[in-house]
């Protein structure tokens, strides 16, 4: 591809729970980057309560788009264009966030990119600290596997913004398996770091839950193993009144895990991938990391934990692409709570 022009943008992303804002430059390079976590409000309910998120982020967004613009050195003025995130996600919460971009963009006179959250997980990729070394950004054709509290999906990327859908998930997203299983064995919310964290001492070969391949097909299934994990759970409570939770949930893990790691190899192989990405709220899992970490027959991008759940800096860097490449939004866009990548 012949070099991009230049820009620096500022994103902004309340799809869900976390308000954010960062300012990127060329698409990579991160200035700053503000996340304000709702986290503990909706642990109280167990799962994010949409009516709570959206007046949270009405009461956050001013600060974190100050803080971030303080943490840069930069004001208004300083920035090309603005991204962000259209959808998908909870209307209430994305409102927000695009009103506050609208309002910029109107009073600054600046572009505005309206921009998919889950091409934003994939571009976390090309995002690293300014002041470090730039590592070698992704390199097509890529395998990407998206894996968050919504979405489950393998995309064959063969350029910058295209995207062939090979398969998704049937049923549950992995992250709604891991935070329904985290309910089950009463763990607290957000679910997949609580398993993480008990499988870390727990036998991963103990039970040995199902795995959907569903050869033939690029797409998931989590329903089954998440049923499994019940009948198993209430099994155990019948026979004894401590259920062994490090080794129901190391077991229940490795079953996702060795799911969403062989899927993706196999279709890497079959579709001449040159690289995998994994990206998502799931790639934070350690498991998981490790899986596609220990294979050497592919280079892997996944990025680093704090972008790997919701953030601003993937919005930026998928609104850097879009903005170069001529993908300016109209200032009427609405939100779209549920569009899908392809
Ligand atoms: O990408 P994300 O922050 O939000 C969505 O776009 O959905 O993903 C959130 C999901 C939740 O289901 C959460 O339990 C899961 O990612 N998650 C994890 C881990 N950290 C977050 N799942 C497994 N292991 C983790 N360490
Ligand atoms: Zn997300």
């Amino acid at each position: 591809m012949s070099e991009l022009k230049p820009a620096r943008i500022l994103a902004i992303e309340t799809s869900c729970d976390e308000t954010a804002c960062a300012i990127l430059e060329n698409g990579r390079a991160l200035l700053s980057s503000v996340v304000a976590s709702q986290m503990e409000i909706h642990a109280r309910y167990g799962g994010v309560f949409p009516e709570v998120a959206s007046r949270q982020h009405v009461l956050s967004i001013t600060p974190v788009v100050q803080q971030s613009l303080a943490q840069a050195h930069l004001t208004l003025n300083d920035i090309d264009a603005i991204a962000v995130t259209q959808g998908p996600g909870l209307a209430g919460s994305l409102i927000v966030g695009m009103n506050m971009a609208k309002g910029m963009a109107l009073a600054m006179d600046k572009p505005l990119v309206g921009v998919n959250h889950l091409e934003g997980h994939i571009y976390s990729s090309w995002v690293y600290e300014a002041g470090e070394k730039a590592p070698p950004a992704p390199e097509f054709p890529l395998m990407a596997l998206l894996v968050s509290g919504g979405h489950t999906e393998l995309n064959l990327m063969t350029d910058h913004l295209t995207y062939q859908r090979l398969g998704s998930t049937l049923d549950d997203a992995a992250g709604e398996a891991f935070d329904k299983v985290a309910r089950l064995l009463e763990l607290p919310y957000p679910g997949g770091p609580s398993i993480q964290k008990a499988a870390e001492e727990g036998e991963p070969t103990r039970f040995n839950f199902p795995r959907a391949w569903l050869d033939g097909t690029w797409n998931f299934s989590f329903s089954g193993v998440k049923t499994s994990v019940l009948y198993e759970v209430n099994e155990l409570k019948k026979r004894s009144n401590g259920l062994p939770v490090h080794d129901l949930a190391a077991s229940f893990q490795k079953a996702v895990v060795d799911v969403l790691f062989k899927k993706t190899m196999n279709a890497a192989r079959e579709f001449g991938a040159k690289q995998i990405l994994v990206a998502g709220g799931v790639s934070a899992n350690r498991a998981l990391r490790q899986a596609f970490k220990a294979q050497t027959e592919f280079p892997v991008h996944i990025p680093p934990i704090s972008l790997c759940t919701d953030n601003a800096a993937m919005i930026g860097a998928a609104g850097y692409f879009r903005y170069a490449l001529g993908h300016v939004s109209e200032m009427e866009m609405d939100v779209l709570p549920a569009w899908p990548l392809s």
